[in-house]
């Protein structure tokens, strides 16, 4: 029960590396508000974890909406009246050669991957001041290190989310609020599932083969590393990045 009586906002939480962060806050003790885009999935989520005695919350939230994001937070603190832990984890993968992107598509993909780090850190932060407490987790990636074809927009959009984690860090330290991220590299979830449709499969055998383990992650991988973040095992740790990679950023770079 290392998340006991702690109070924790997830999005993006009702897939992949999100429903595993939630489940795994749960079953550390935290009360968990999962949010997402997708209203069905996630209150089948929510449902699910309050059966097995979790206390949750379901609040739909496109994080690409302002409005969204403030009720996100008003409802947070209504249910549980403060928020210890932020995960921003919702993004979405759009990839594309830079020199035929549509610039609508840049737009999109800066809106939901990074500036909803923006508007969710700005609701949070004040009641986490408020309290002298707060850990606030970003779901990067390894696209912030490595070149892998036409996914430009996507590998800004983490790095940006990387320089914020340091500058918040620094900034707001001596509030007692940290900011660190995780960079997975490529993990088994809906996202490489859907990539898989469109691409073929060949694509996820290649990515395994570039780390040094030689398979993908699995999101409970990614999870257990927020669990410890979030946690006050992790008290004296901010601005720090872990890359969840199985050994890919070790390895020659990675080519089509
Ligand atoms: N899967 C990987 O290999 C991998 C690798 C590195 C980093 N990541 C990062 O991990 C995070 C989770 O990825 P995943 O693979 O679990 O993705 P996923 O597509 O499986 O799940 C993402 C969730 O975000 C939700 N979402 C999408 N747009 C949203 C919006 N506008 N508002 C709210 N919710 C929205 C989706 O409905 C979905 O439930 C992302 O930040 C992703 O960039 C994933």
């Amino acid at each position: 029960m290392r998340l006991k009586n702690k109070v924790a906002i997830v999005t993006g939480a009702a897939n992949g590396i999100g429903l595993s962060i939630a489940t795994a806050f749960a079953s550390e003790g935290a009360m968990v508000v999962l949010s997402d885009i997708d209203e069905a999935k996630l209150n089948q989520e929510v449902k699910h974890l309050a059966a097995n005695g979790a206390k949750t919350l379901a609040v739909k939230t496109d994080v690409g909406n302002t409005e969204d994001v403030k009720n996100l937070v008003h409802q947070t603190i209504k249910a549980f009246g403060k928020i210890d832990i932020l995960v921003n984890n919702a993004a979405v993968a759009i990839g594309g050669n830079i020199m035929e992107m549509p610039e609508s598509d840049w737009d999109t993909l800066m809106n939901i991957n990074l500036k909803s780090v923006f508007r969710t850190i700005k609701e949070t932060l004040p009641h986490m001041i408020k309290e002298k407490s707060g850990s606030i987790i970003n779901i990067s990636s390894t696209q912030a290190f490595r070149s892998w074809h036409n996914w430009t927009a996507y590998a800004g959009a983490k790095g940006a989310m990387l320089a914020m984690t340091n500058q918040l860090a620094g900034q707001f330290g001596a509030s007692n609020v940290r900011f660190n991220s995780i960079s997975p590299g490529a993990i088994n979830t809906p996202m490489n599932a859907k990539r898989a449709e469109t691409e073929g499969t060949a694509f996820l055998e290649k990515s395994a083969s570039q780390h040094a383990m030689n398979r993908l992650g699995t999101p409970s991988e990614v999870a257990m590393t927020a669990v410890f973040l979030a946690s006050d095992e992790a008290g004296f740790i901010t601005g720090e990045d872990i890359k969840v990679d199985g050994g890919l950023c070790t390895l020659p770079r990675y080519t089509e």
